[in-house]
């Protein structure tokens, strides 16, 4: 008898679908396929498209495309490059939260860390601001955060000093959550040696000294997020790589294996991606919203994969945890690697 559990549907608040734009990459019909693969039924899309989401024009025309193809519910960040703060009240009630990126990564829309008090003071908003931070930039957020104790989200913490930070923030009381990418949790600089461009993102892999004390500090951890960032294997072959590496499909095979070990419980995964993103995002839940998950062992094979970039660095892992079957609001949506409904069947969220 094939053992199967139930979990709740995943919420999975950092992903690059790079709709519209970079759709040889990734379009929202596959990432949202993806997604359903990988046991999520809602995902948060990142605003560093080619063209980037920073006016209300652009972030309508971002909508309606999704509103067209995705097959899992979607909800969207609004950018700023500190220069756009008319757009604002516009935009607020349509996002989920607003994403500052204080270092170099895909897009280059990277602001200096001097103008974040400006682009905090903008944002007269209870929904999260949610930052590209690493080492570098942290005590410019530590000083915004203090003076304007505004809901912030520290993407993809990487490192034992970005990891402290967070603590040392929450220890302080202020409004700080954060998030762990997969890669970061299971992969070091030592694997990226292997991986070359396939192993490369933004922040970098770290060495088994960080890794090991993310794990030991889950509990600070609030969200594990994807961080789905799909370039074509051209893109990753070519000098210099694209950063970014794809993780909808991989994140819950991953942490059920782990779960397996004894790395961390049945209940601190559902709360990583599922209880935690909900609250801090605000993404409303349903009980006829779940997934079942057959527990046998595979192998993750690129060519199985739905995303369009066709690829993981975790090819060739031996994971426990295949979804079967996802039920979004009652609806069976996905079956076996088939997707059961039109595209537009997912709901967009403000
Ligand atoms: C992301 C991308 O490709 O959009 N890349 C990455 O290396 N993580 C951007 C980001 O999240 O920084
Ligand atoms: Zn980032
Ligand atoms: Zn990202």
């Amino acid at each position: 008898m094939v053992d199967t559990i139930k979990l709740p549907g995943l919420i999975d608040p950092h992903v690059h679908l790079r709709d519209p734009g970079q759709t040889d990459k990734e379009d929202f019909y596959t990432g949202t396929v993806a997604a359903l693969a990988g046991g999520f039924t809602t995902v948060i899309d990142m605003p560093n498209n080619l063209e980037p989401i920073t006016t209300l024009e652009r972030l309508e025309r971002k909508i309606a495309s999704a509103k067209k193809q995705t097959v899992c519910d979607i909800g969207f960040y609004f950018g700023t490059l500190g220069d756009n703060f008319v757009e604002f009240p516009k935009v607020v009630d349509k996002v989920k939260g607003l994403k500052v990126y204080l270092n170099i990564t895909t897009g280059g829309f990277t602001v200096d860390p001097t103008k974040l008090s400006a682009i905090y003071r903008a944002w007269e908003s209870t929904k999260p601001i949610l930052l590209h931070a690493e080492e570098d930039v942290l005590d410019e957020v530590f000083k915004t955060v203090s003076e304007q104790p505004k809901t912030t989200h520290v993407c993809h913490v990487s490192s034992k000093k970005e990891l402290e930070f967070v603590i040392r923030a929450k220890e302080a009381g202020l409004p700080v959550s954060c998030g762990v990418t997969p890669h970061h949790l299971f992969l070091t600089d030592e694997d990226a040696k292997s991986l070359k461009g396939y192993g490369y993102m933004k922040p970098f892999l770290k060495s088994k000294v960080d890794q090991d004390f993310l794990w030991q500090h889950l509990k600070y951890i609030d969200v594990i997020e994807s961080d789905h960032a799909p370039h074509t294997k051209a893109e990753k072959e070519a000098d210099p790589p694209l950063f970014g590496v794809p993780g909808l499909e991989t994140t819950l095979p991953l942490l059920l294996t782990a779960e397996a070990e004894g790395r961390l419980t049945r209940t601190q995964l559902i709360e990583r991606l599922h209880t935690n993103p909900a609250r801090i995002f605000g993404v409303p839940v349903n009980e006829d919203t779940y997934i079942e998950i057959n527990m046998n062992e595979y192998v993750i094979v690129n060519d199985e994969l739905l995303t369009k970039s066709g690829w993981s660095p975790f090819a060739g892992w031996h994971v426990i945890g295949r979804v079967h079957r996802v039920v979004l609001r009652d609806q069976e949506v996905y079956r076996n690697a088939q997707v059961l409904v039109q595209a537009g069947n997912g709901q967009i969220l403000s």
